[in-house]
C-alpha cells in the first residue's frame, strides 16, 4: 500500500500561483480518485502537475536532432517499450547478454525517463545527466500528440505504442486500484468503465490520444511510428528491427547472426523483467512500487474482467471512432 500522500496523488496545492489561476479558467471533472480532479487542456484531460508540467515543457523543452522520444497512453506497454527502445539504442556500449545490463538492475522509467511526470513537474530540464542513455537521449511521454512541444513534433523521431481499449482499460484499472490513497475504496468497474468510455481519464479520450499519433504516422512515417502491443507479443523480432530501422540503427548481418535481437527481447521479456530483483522489491521516486508495471502482461485479459455488455460498448465505440481513420486495433 502507499504512503498516505504519494507524490503521484499531489493536487493542486503543489502547483505554481501562475498554475493555479490558469485551471480555474479550464473545465474541470473529478479525477480517478476522490478529492482529486482533471482539468482540460487543448482537448484532453489533465491532473493539475502534470498539466503544469506539459505547459512548462511547451514552453521549454529544445530537443536534440538525435533526440528519441516513446509516447504512449499510459497501461499500452510503455515500460516495455521503453527497455526494448533502451537496448536497441544502446546495444554497443550495454550489450544485451551482458550479465552487467542495466535494466538487470533498474526499472525501465528509472533508465528512460518521462518528459512530464519525472523532469518538468519538477522543473528539471533534460540534460545529457538525466538520461542513462549513453548512444542518443532517449524520452518518454504520455502527452497527445496535440500538446507535444513543436520543436519535438516537428523534428524528432517518436514510437507511439498502442494497445486494444478493452486490454488498455483493465490494466487501468488494477493499477489505479493499486495506487489507491491509504484507506481509500478501490473505484468500483463500472463506474471507472464510465470515465473510460467518456474520455474522462488522465490524459483522455483515450480514442482521440490514439489517433492523433495514427494520423500523423501516416502523414509523416518517418518521424513517427506506430506499434501495437498485440504486434509485439504476437512477432516480437519483426517489431525489434522495424522500431530499429526507424530509428536508423538497424541491426547489422553481423549482428543478425549472433542473435542479437532474440537477446534483445529475452531481456525485455515479462518473465524476466518481472522476476529481477529491482522490479519485484523497488519504488520509483515518486513512490509507486515497481512491481505495480507487471501484472499479465497478455492479450485479452479484459475477457476475464469485463461483461458481455461492457465489450460490446467499447467496441461500438472503437469501431465509431476508429473505423473511419482505418485504424485497426
Ligand atoms: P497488464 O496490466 O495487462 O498486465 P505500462 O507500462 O504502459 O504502464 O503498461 C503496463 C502493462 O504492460 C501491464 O499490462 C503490464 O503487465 C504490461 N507489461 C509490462 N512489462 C511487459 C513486458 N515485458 N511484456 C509484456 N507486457 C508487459
Amino acid at each position: 500500500m502507499p504512503p498516505p500522500n504519494p507524490e503521484y496523488l499531489q493536487q493542486e496545492e503543489s502547483l505554481t500561483p501562475e498554475s493555479r489561476e490558469l485551471i480555474t479558467t479550464l473545465p474541470r471533472q473529478n479525477g480517478w480518485f476522490d478529492s482529486t480532479h482533471l482539468y482540460l487542456y487543448q482537448g484532453f484531460w489533465f491532473q493539475p502537475d502534470h498539466l503544469q508540467a506539459v505547459i512548462s515543457c511547451q514552453s521549454h523543452f529544445q530537443p536534440l536532432h538525435s533526440d528519441v522520444f516513446l509516447a504512449t497512453y499510459p497501461k499500452c506497454g510503455t515500460t516495455w517499450l521503453k527497455a526494448i527502445i533502451f537496448t536497441i539504442l544502446n546495444r554497443k556500449h550495454f550489450p544485451p547478454s551482458s550479465p552487467n545490463h542495466p535494466l538487470l538492475t533498474a526499472n525501465p522509467h528509472q533508465l528512460v525517463l518521462s518528459l512530464e511526470i519525472d523532469l518538468y513537474a519538477h522543473n528539471r530540464l533534460p540534460t545529457a545527466s538525466t538520461t542513462s542513455s549513453p548512444s542518443r537521449r532517449f524520452f518518454s511521454t504520455h502527452m497527445p500528440h496535440a500538446s507535444l512541444p513543436q520543436p519535438l513534433s516537428q523534428r524528432n523521431k517518436v514510437v507511439y505504442a498502442c494497445r486494444s481499449p478493452k486490454d488498455t482499460f483493465v490494466s487501468l484499472w488494477h493499477f489505479m486500484n493499486k495506487l489507491r490513497p491509504q484507506g481509500a475504496p478501490e473505484r468500483d468497474m463500472e463506474t471507472a468503465f464510465r470515465m473510460f468510455c467518456d474520455g474522462a481519464v488522465g490524459y483522455g479520450p483515450f480514442w482521440d490520444h490514439v489517433l492523433g499519433y495514427w494520423r500523423r504516422s501516416l502523414e509523416e512515417p518517418e518521424r513517427v511510428l506506430f506499434v501495437r502491443y498485440e504486434d509485439v507479443k504476437e512477432e516480437g523480432a519483426v517489431q525489434v528491427r522495424r522500431m530499429a530501422e526507424f530509428l536508423e540503427c538497424g541491426f547489422s548481418a553481423e549482428e543478425e547472426e549472433e542473435g542479437v535481437v532474440d537477446r534483445i527481447l529475452e531481456l525485455s521479456s515479462f518473465e524476466s523483467m518481472r522476476g529481477s530483483e529491482v522490479n519485484r522489491v523497488g519504488r520509483l521516486g515518486n513512490g509507486i512500487e515497481n512491481k505495480h508495471f507487471f501484472r499479465e502482461g497478455v492479450v485479452g485479459d479484459w475477457k476475464n474482467c469485463l461483461s458481455a455488455q461492457m465489450a460490446q460498448e467499447l467496441d461500438g465505440i472503437v469501431e465509431e471512432k476508429f473505423g473511419g481513420a482505418g485504424l485497426v486495433i
